[in-house]
């Protein structure tokens, strides 16, 4: 919950840990803490996004997309505003989210099909979170700098989707 001590935090005070692995292990316990005990998945998966965007370096952009049907539509995020609807196998995300493998993409510029939502956007990371095997939404993080993302990144980023899995009502986030 918002109100645990432990949450409030000056982001911008230089208390984050340098190292990636300590970052995430971090972030994976705050987003818990931030989660637990609350059903409702918009206002999770809103939380969830505000809290990644807060505590990685360098992000022009952090969110979701869900996977209705055959395509990937937005989610809660942080950011500027971003192309609604995604067809899966299109650009990053339905990269991602087709072949169920995350994507690192240092220079967005070089990955065909790329689909720009945000000009200042260089590198990209996305995330497929998958319940009993199968994908029901991407984390997507846009960097307004080259070559952000590291395999650390990936590595961080799988074990909190992973989380995710269990803090959230998919169910429900599918179907409204
Ligand atoms: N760049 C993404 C589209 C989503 S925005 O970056 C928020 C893509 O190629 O799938």
């Amino acid at each position: 919950m918002i109100d645990s001590p432990e949450l409030l935090l000056d982001y911008d005070a230089g208390t984050k840990p340098a190292g990636k692995a300590e970052l995430y292990g971090q972030l994976r316990e705050r987003i818990n803490l931030l989660l637990e005990g609350e059903t409702d998945w918009l206002a999770n998966l809103g939380n969830a996004a505000a809290e990644i965007f807060a505590w990685l370096p360098h992000l022009n952009w952090a969110g979701w997309y869900l996977l209705r049907g055959e395509q990937l539509v937005l989610g809660p995020f942080q950011g500027r505003p971003a192309c609604v609807r995604i067809p899966l196998g299109r650009g990053v995300c339905g990269t991602a989210a087709a072949s169920g493998e995350s994507q690192v993409v240092p220079d967005v510029n070089a990955f065909p099909g790329h689909i720009t939502c945000d000009i200042r956007s260089r590198s990209e990371i996305v995330i497929p979170v998958k319940v009993a095997g199968k994908v029901v939404a991407v984390l997507d993080l846009d960097s307004s700098q080259y070559g952000t993302f590291t395999e650390e990144d990936r590595e961080g980023l799988e074990a909190l989707a992973a989380d995710l899995v269990l803090l959230i009502d998919w169910e429900r986030a599918l179907n409204s």
